[in-house]
């Protein structure tokens, strides 16, 4: 099969900024699709150990559902992912206010984030793939956040039948940045992830408040229903947690040789055999299992999605790093560029092992 990547106008902002659609197809067939609003993988077609293609990221059919998509589906979130304490942080002498969009703290850039923007985007190919790549210029003081912001993301559709997302961002001041992908995967197509199969290169966690703050304290997985360092079943795992609403919303710490490569994460659907592995420069991974849904996102199909119809392996730096100097920091210095990478790989198991 030849690999492909193609472009097509899917539809506009209120404001009339006219939204892009990539479709990219590699050399086995695996299809992806992007969109320049919110720079957001909207489909993701993978075989299952049968041959069959299932899209296995949720979201919506159409355009419009991503100019109001709460739950964040696919989405690139920035300038910050994850919670900034009561909105606000110093630097270089200044404080700076953020919007306060979860309670009384920032969440994921604010509403007007990189989530809701329109990026720039044009295709590229080498010789193991094609992609997308896409630029947001976030002018200073957009946010509430300094620095004129430079970001680009490439997601890279490869034949070895991994997505492949690269993040770079250059600022002319002193700025914190941390960015991440907030696809929910589900690999079976059914209603729920319950019976997925997890396993993390984590050894501790970070604990949190009531509002999903981190208090500074790593604490070990061990004895814990956070315990991924062997395969668990998410759905029993789930039994083992108190917090409300009840569900997997937990930043793991990754192991350090994460950052050379080695595997961060593993989920496995033993349905339909489809592994996916998560490969990352980030220090972090935050688990969600979509708590928060409802039924009220009316996503593909006119389904409804409710609580654990997917899980979030968010890649990122730690929530509230700004709060926190033992956490790797956040803030970009001027006139650096800062670059990550993960790599979501993919595979079924068969009779004869892997197959990737
Ligand atoms: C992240 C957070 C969750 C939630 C979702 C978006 O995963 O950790 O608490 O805010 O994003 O709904």
């Amino acid at each position: 099969m030849r690999r492909s990547i193609e472009c097509q106008r899917w539809g506009q902002t209120t404001a009339g900024q006219e939204i892009l659609r990539f479709t990219m197809v590699n050399r086995h067939g695996l299809m992806a699709r992007v969109s320049s609003l919110g720079a957001a993988l909207t489909e993701l077609w993978v075989p299952d150990r049968r041959g069959g293609l299932q899209d296995i990221v949720l979201g919506f059919d159409d355009c419009a559902g991503y100019l109001v998509n709460r739950p964040y589906f696919g989405v690139t979130v920035g300038r910050v992912a994850n919670r900034i304490a009561r909105g606000q942080f110093d630097l270089g002498g200044t404080t700076y206010m953020l919007e306060c969009n979860d309670g009384r703290n920032a969440l994921h850039g604010g509403s007007h984030g990189f989530h809701s923007v329109v990026w720039q985007a044009e295709p590229c190919r080498d010789d193991h793939g094609v992609g997308v790549r896409m630029f947001y210029h976030s002018a200073d003081g957009e946010g509430g956040y300094p620095g004129n912001l430079s970001v680009s993301v490439t997601y890279r559709l490869m034949d070895s039948n991994e997505l492949k997302i690269e993040y770079s961002a250059c600022s002319d001041r002193q700025t914190p940045v941390n960015l991440t992908n907030h696809s929910y995967f589900n690999l079976s197509g059914q209603d729920d992830i319950l019976a997925h199969q997890l396993v993390l290169a984590s050894d501790c966690y970070l604990s949190v408040d009531v509002e999903n703050i981190p208090t500074g304290a790593m604490n070990p997985v061990d004895g814990t229903a956070l315990d991924f360092r062997q395969w668990g079943v998410i759905g029993a795992g789930l039994r083992g947690l108190t917090n409300d609403p009840v569900g997997y919303d937990h930043t793991f710490v990754l192991r350090p040789e994460c950052r050379d490569g080695a595997v961060a994460a593993e989920v496995f659907d033993p349905e339909s055999g489809r592994l996916l592995r998560v490969v990352t420069t980030e220090p972090g991974v935050q688990l969600y299992t979509a708590n928060f849904l409802d039924g009220s996102s009316v996503g593909k199909q006119g389904r409804a999605y409710r609580q654990y119809a997917g899980l979030c392996l968010e890649t990122q730096h730690y929530p509230d790093a700004v709060h926190h100097s033992h956490f790797p920091s956040i803030i970009l210095e001027p006139g650096v560029t800062r670059y990550s990478t993960t790599r979501f790989c993919f595979a079924v198991a068969s009779g004869e092992g892997l197959v990737w």
